[in-house]
């Protein structure tokens, strides 16, 4: 049965919110991998590092396991319209589901704001594509406003079946585990649907006795979407939105929805918060890119942030960690190929960069070589670039690199 295919229906007796569960609307999603990072947890300061690999979804995002369960609420309510705001991953996982039910939708999204890979996705699965000349919070904004002239039903993260979706891959995450609870889980922060929706997950876990304890769940925002840090770093903890700027779109939020609940998840479960630059995301993406596992930039807030963890003492070297990988490496190809181009960070970005990072970088940069098709030429280009490779080999593995 479909159903039972799917990563998120598995757990339905932790879900009941829908009568018929064959009826479902179901794309086969969660059963995601959960990927050993030795290379990752060597250059971090840990032994023991994973990733919890969301990308991994059928629309390539996290976002497949909250819309599979709101989307089949929808359908058993009788909507015929659905509609939300997004950052591209709930727009591109909204169309999918909605277009496997036979309903119509719209997408509300920032113009100019967001990665091709997911404007084309809903494009490509036929939705209404509406690009507003404002942000994400104003597009929400607009949006939460509209939807209460019409029948349409809103599949925001506000919608709480979505987070009972999303609270499934904690489940997952212990049985590959074998229900051995890791220390620490890092999740990115944007409307903080996610880290909310993992920690009611694990939190439910511990209540049903199923574990004995939970993972501190710490939250990273980039610098410049950083309205949860600020609140965790505020003595007096006022929550003040603000114009949010980053290149990793995805979390390019200033006022996020579910501030509240994402704050108590940190609070209960003995979590932190931090915040990383422009210039640590594009690093950490391609270290786990480096790894052969690859993600989108606002997934790699978690490498960044664990770093920062790391040396502020909060994660021990001892310590199991997860990473949660929300999407795709694919989803905004433009931002890995500026990166790799050296056309990405700006001058200012990589001058505050300590020389160990600047290192870094010029290690993983493979930007693409162009060379006319003779094979003399590509057979000296090819000659030169191996023989760097294997004298850098010879170096790390006399542990002296530059
Ligand atoms: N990572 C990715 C790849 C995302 O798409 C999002 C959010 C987040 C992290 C943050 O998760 O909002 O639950 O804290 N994307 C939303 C969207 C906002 O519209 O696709 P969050």
């Amino acid at each position: 049965m479909a159903v039972d295919q799917s990563g998120v229906w598995r757990f339905r007796e932790l879900l009941p919110i829908v009568q018929d569960v064959e009826r479902v609307v179901t794309l086969r999603e969660g059963n995601t991998p959960l990927y050993e990072m030795p290379r990752c947890a060597e250059l971090t300061g840990v032994d023991w590092l994973l990733a919890k690999h969301q990308g991994m979804n059928p629309s390539g995002s996290f976002k497949d396991t909250g819309m599979t369960a709101a989307l089949s609420v929808a359908v058993e309510r009788g909507f015929q319209w659905v509609a939300c705001a997004s950052t591209g991953n709930t727009s591109a996982a909204m169309a999918a589901y909605a277009a496997r039910a036979g309903l119509r939708c719209i997408v509300f999204i920032p113009d100019g704001k967001i990665a091709w890979g997911k404007l084309s996705q809903a494009m490509d699965y036929g939705a209404l594509t509406v690009q507003l000349k404002t942000d994400f919070d104003g597009c929400l904004n607009l949006l939460t406003r509209l939807v209460r002239q019409f029948p349409i039903y809103l599949l925001n993260s506000v919608n709480p079946y979505r987070l009972e979706g999303q609270k499934t891959p904690a489940m997952e995450m212990m049985e590959q585990m074998e229900w051995q609870v890791p220390e620490h889980l890092v999740v990115p922060g944007g409307n903080l649907g996610n880290s909310s929706a993992l920690g009611k997950g694990f939190l439910e876990m511990k209540h049903l006795g199923l574990i004995q304890r939970v993972p501190k769940i710490s939250v990273i925002q980039a610098e410049g979407a950083n309205p949860l840090y600020r609140w965790f770093t505020d003595e007096n903890q006022e929550m003040k939105p603000v114009q949010a700027e980053t290149r990793a779109t995805a979390i390019r939020i200033g006022n996020p929805a579910s501030w509240k609940k994402a704050s108590r998840v940190i609070e209960e479960t003995g979590g932190w918060c931090e915040q990383v630059s422009e210039q640590e995301i594009a690093l950490a993406k391609a270290e786990i890119g480096a790894e052969g596992v690859g993600c989108e930039p606002a997934s790699a807030v978690t490498l960044a942030g664990l770093k920062k963890l790391v040396a502020a003492g909060r994660v021990k070297r001892e310590q199991r960690v997860v990473l949660l990988l929300t999407g795709h490496t694919l989803k905004d190809p433009q931002y890995t190929i500026d990166y790799h181009r050296g056309e990405l960070l700006t001058a200012a970005e990589i001058a505050v960069a300590t020389v160990s990072e600047r290192a870094q970088h010029e290690a993983l940069r493979k930007p693409p070589m162009v060379l006319e098709a003779e094979e003399a030429v590509v057979l000296k280009a090819l000659e030169t670039h191996m023989a760097t490779a294997n004298a850098e080999d010879t170096n790390t593995t006399h542990g002296s690199p530059a």
